[in-house]
């Protein structure tokens, strides 16, 4: 049995991600020098992107998760958000760094970052390997962006289709025809 499908075609490769993850924990590493900040990883889909980033943030960082489901074990959204296991760190008069692997209504981000703002951080940003914006039904402000991409479902270096395919090393688009 093969990891990965006939209908798979591959959009980024290891090395592609890998390049693009560093100049992100770059450009934050920059914009956040001389703070700490707390990184808010958005499980499961964003544990793989969120594990290379943080190794390439040089600013003081703790890193916390917290679990969102809206997706059942299809490709749409059930435009439904709900909180599986909630975040444990004071994010109070912190910096919070959300870390998510893909944007695509925005409806998962514009319920967490409503979320988290009840806890009053000093700021929240978005950092989101990969954008659809032709997909957007949320206005989100999306600060730091991987890769932006047409509409389409992917697998791969986390993101899952019903739970499967999360451990591939690239990101793939399922083709469906
Ligand atoms: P949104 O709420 O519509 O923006 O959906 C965002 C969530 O759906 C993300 O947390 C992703 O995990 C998931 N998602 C969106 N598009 C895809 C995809 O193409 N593949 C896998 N998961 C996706
Ligand atoms: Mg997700």
């Amino acid at each position: 049995m093969k990891a990965t499908e006939e209908n798979f075609k591959l959009l980024f490769g290891p090395d592609a991600i890998a390049d693009r993850v560093a100049e992100l924990g770059k450009q934050i590493s920059e914009d956040y020098r001389g703070e700490s900040i707390y990184v808010c990883c958005i499980l499961k889909g964003a544990f793989i992107f969120a594990a290379d980033l943080i190794r390439h943030i040089d600013c003081p960082a703790r890193v916390d998760f917290i679990r969102l489901a809206s997706y059942g074990n299809s490709t749409t959204s059930s435009g439904k958000v709900k909180i599986t296991k909630d975040v444990e760190l004071p994010f109070h008069d912190n910096h919070v760094l959300v870390v998510e692997d893909i944007v695509d209504t925005g409806i998962t981000l514009k319920f967490l970052v409503d979320r988290l703002k009840l806890h009053t951080p000093k700021s929240v940003r978005i950092c989101a390997l990969l954008d659809k914006k032709a997909r957007r039904e949320i206005a989100v402000p999306v600060d730091y962006v991987g890769f932006s991409i047409e509409d389409g479902f992917v697998v791969g270096y986390g993101a899952d289709y019903a739970e499967q395919y999360r451990h591939l090393p690239g990101i793939y688009v399922v083709e469906t025809s």
